[in-house]
């Protein structure tokens, strides 16, 4: 038997430096304070949370911190999409968008996917035991039809210090957080970068 057609997510340690990951932590707790525009977004499209998604979606461009973890993340993105046979000399990624996501016990985010981007993915800065996972759902769900019923869902466990990247076509969530803790997040989204062609 062969196989054909796999969904590549990778999930590994981001190395950098502690004092970066705690920049990035404390960083990402000021947000709140400083972005009247994001809680005000939050409060209607993130329940009980708080995310930077639909006011400071560019962080790498404002904070040199998000700045630096993105370089490292670049070094993560090119290596995964060159494993996918994606990056030709003439077409590169680039990082489009990057926020923060602070997570309460109550928030989730429902199941979505990213359309405009090619690699998305996720760095951990705090995840408290038994908070939530990310799920990922199975690309050919909806096409399974009449066949026998199967496991379409997965749960990945992601530790702090942790990044996980995947295609962006595919659909995840982050479930309820039944934990006390707050988990604390940055994801971010890779286009191809065409102005890199000429
Ligand atoms: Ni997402």
């Amino acid at each position: 038997m062969r196989t054909f057609f796999e969904t590549h997510i990778e999930k590994k340690r981001l190395p950098i430096p502690v004092a970066l990951h705690r920049e990035i932590r404390k960083t990402a707790l000021r947000l709140p304070e400083l972005d009247v525009t994001g809680r005000a977004w939050s409060k209607k499209n993130y329940p009980k949370g708080y995310t930077s998604y639909g006011s400071l979606s560019e962080l790498h461009r404002h904070f040199t911190v998000f700045e630096r973890l993105g370089n490292a993340l670049d070094r993560e993105v090119r290596a995964y999409a060159s494993g996918l046979g994606f990056e030709s000399k003439k077409e590169r990624l680039a990082l489009t968008s990057l926020w923060v996501n602070l997570m309460p016990e109550g928030c989730y985010h429902a199941f979505h996917h990213h359309p405009h981007s090619v690699v998305s993915g996720t760095y951990y800065v705090d995840v408290p035991r038994g908070s939530s996972p990310l799920r990922i759902e199975d690309p050919r769900a909806p096409l399974f039809m009449a066949s026998p019923m199967r496991r379409i869902q997965e749960d990945l466990v992601p530790r702090a210090g942790e990044v996980i990247l995947f295609e962006s076509w595919l659909k995840h969530e982050v479930p309820p957080n039944r934990m006390k803790g707050l988990r604390i997040s940055v994801s971010f989204n890779y286009e191809l970068d065409r102005s890199s062609s000429r």
